[in-house]
């Protein structure tokens, strides 16, 4: 399979020529990054809704038009759908925790319906959670069901897909899956672990969202969409097992309490605490499809439970993951300040460089290699005492790892960093997620030095204003040298 498969190739619809304008809104979170490509081959005109204006974005989706929008802001919103014929909307707040994702959620798809209702949108397509109303649900669900009532109560016709757990490379659910499988030799089971789902592959939802695109009397419904079979989460761990090739032992365990395994499941997933939350708090409840109506519009085969996880498997293990659930990330969380956006410059920093030989595309290659399977070349035992460290701390560790071994981009995560700037062949800074008293960043910078060398270095900047952070950075500063200065020797080595 190669990365540029294209979904819908198989899809019995046909592209509509009388498509205007697509919006998709949450083009940078896990779905939506799957979505843009498949719409864009298919020849629809597409306008891509994203936070923040970011050099990525235009290199990223060249065939695309980038609108910076925040849905939490209605002007923008109201411009965001000028000349807009249907919207995706795939916009999701998780990442916020509990308390904060479900007003942020409701009042984004407030802004959507009457902005759509001024702008004369055709239709809203939007995928929420699969789940029974009638049951008492988890927060995250019950939010999914308020936004799906939003658009269905608004005078914009709305087409609404249900999902339950989504399988695909890079989705939480099968990270979550595949770290468990892999790292635990023994599950305990409790009592929950036997309700059933009914996971669907990340391609039939894709396949879906564009069916339903291109059948326009599916405006005013809401669908129901899963895979070809519903199983239990045990049965899904077993089915995992037996695709990986590794023996695991099922234990009853009489201790059922959903927040003891979803904090687990953080520590040995690179699934941080908020989102394994997110999705376990409803385990309780079955999540299967209450009706089959899509299968009628849309008809295609979809796959099982089994074949998505050999899919996601497989894509992982070519390094061809093209969206991850940690694209997405809230801007006004406290860690998204950039460097350049400091009012002044961080009061703490440490830089060690050397002298190469080698040429700057060389070091950059084996620079952008950092963390992931790799780890960090030396001393990785530190970075994973410091990273555990964090996961106690409910922060998110080292083990979110990579979307991709061998390439980076803008906004991807390296462990427990985000990268903030990358500069072919000159520059890669990168962000600290772990919990810091202040404010962290790494860069690797590469400048020429005389006619035939280059100066690799790495500077670690700090900002705190605080007495801990003062602590911290005096604590960690004797490691620096050990830890930076053997890096960039082995960056180099490795070149
Ligand atoms: N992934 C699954 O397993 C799954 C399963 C069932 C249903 N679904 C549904 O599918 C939909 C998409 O899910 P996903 O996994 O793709 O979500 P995601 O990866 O968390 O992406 C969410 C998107 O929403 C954007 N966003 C959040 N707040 C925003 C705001 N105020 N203004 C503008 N954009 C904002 C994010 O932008 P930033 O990048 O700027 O943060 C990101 O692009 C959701 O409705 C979800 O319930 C997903």
């Amino acid at each position: 399979m190669s990365m540029n498969e294209q979904l819908v190739d198989e899809l019995p619809t046909q592209p509509l020529a009388t498509m205007g304008t697509i919006l998709v809104a949450g083009a940078t979170g896990y779905i939506g990054g799957r979505l843009v490509p498949e719409l864009i081959e298919r020849g629809y005109a597409v306008r891509v809704m994203v936070r923040v204006e970011s050099p990525e974005h235009a290199e990223r989706w060249t065939e695309a038009e980038v609108v910076v929008a925040d849905a939490l802001v209605p002007e923008q919103v109201v411009r965001a759908l000028e000349g807009i014929d249907t919207v995706f909307y795939l916009i999701h707040s998780m990442l916020y925790g509990l308390d904060k994702f479900e007003n942020a959620d409701i009042l984004a798809a407030k802004n959507f319906c009457s902005a759509g209702k001024e702008q004369g949108v055709r239709r809203i397509i939007y995928l929420g959670g699969l789940g029974d109303a009638r049951t008492t649900l988890s927060t995250h669900l019950t939010s999914r069901l308020q936004v799906a009532d939003e658009f269905m109560q608004s005078s914009v016709s709305t087409t609404i897909l249900r999902a339950a757990i989504i399988i695909g490379s890079g989705s939480a659910s099968y990270e979550m899956i595949n770290h468990l499988v892999r790292r635990l030799p023994v599950f305990l089971v409790p009592t929950w672990a036997k309700t059933t789902c009914q996971p669907i592959g990340l391609r039939d939802v894709i396949k879906s969202l564009v069916g339903v695109l291109e059948i326009p009397e599916t405006a005013g419904k809401t669908f129901d969409i899963g895979g070809s079979d519903s199983l239990t989460y045990e049965e899904m761990l077993k089915t995992h097992a037996e695709i990986l090739g590794k023996k695991r032992l099922f234990l009853r365990s009489p201790f059922s309490n959903i927040g003891f395994y979803s904090y687990i499941t953080s520590l040995l997933t690179p699934v941080p605490a908020a989102i394994t939350w997110c999705l376990m708090e409803s385990v309780t409840h079955d999540v299967v499809c209450q009706e089959n109506e899509i299968l009628e519009w849309v008809p295609f085969r979809r796959i099982s439970c089994k074949e998505a996880l050999v899919l996601a498997i497989s894509r992982e293990e070519q390094d061809a993951v093209r969206t991850r659930w940690s694209d997405s990330y809230p801007l006004d969380h406290e860690l998204a300040i950039k460097l350049h956006e400091l009012s002044a410059a961080p009061n703490y920093s440490s830089s060690y460089s050397l002298v190469s030989i080698k040429t700057d595309d060389a070091l950059f290659r084996s620079v952008i290699k950092v963390g992931g399977r790799e780890g960090w070349f030396h001393s990785n035992f530190l970075w994973r005492i410091r990273g555990a460290f964090d996961r106690l701390l409910l922060g998110v560790g080292v083990s979110r790892g990579r979307r991709s071994e061998s390439t980076l981009r803008v906004n991807d995560v390296i462990d427990f960093w985000r990268v903030e700037a990358f500069e072919r062949s000159r520059l890669l800074r990168l962000r600290a997620e772990m919990k810091v008293p202040g404010r962290a960043w790494l860069e690797f910078r590469i400048d020429p030095e005389g006619e035939r060398t280059n100066r690799l270095t790495v500077t670690a900047y700090y900002q705190s204003r605080g007495r801990w952070g003062r602590i911290y950075w005096y604590i960690f500063l004797p490691f620096h040298h050990f830890i930076f200065y053997d890096l960039i020797k082995q960056i180099e080595k490795r070149s």
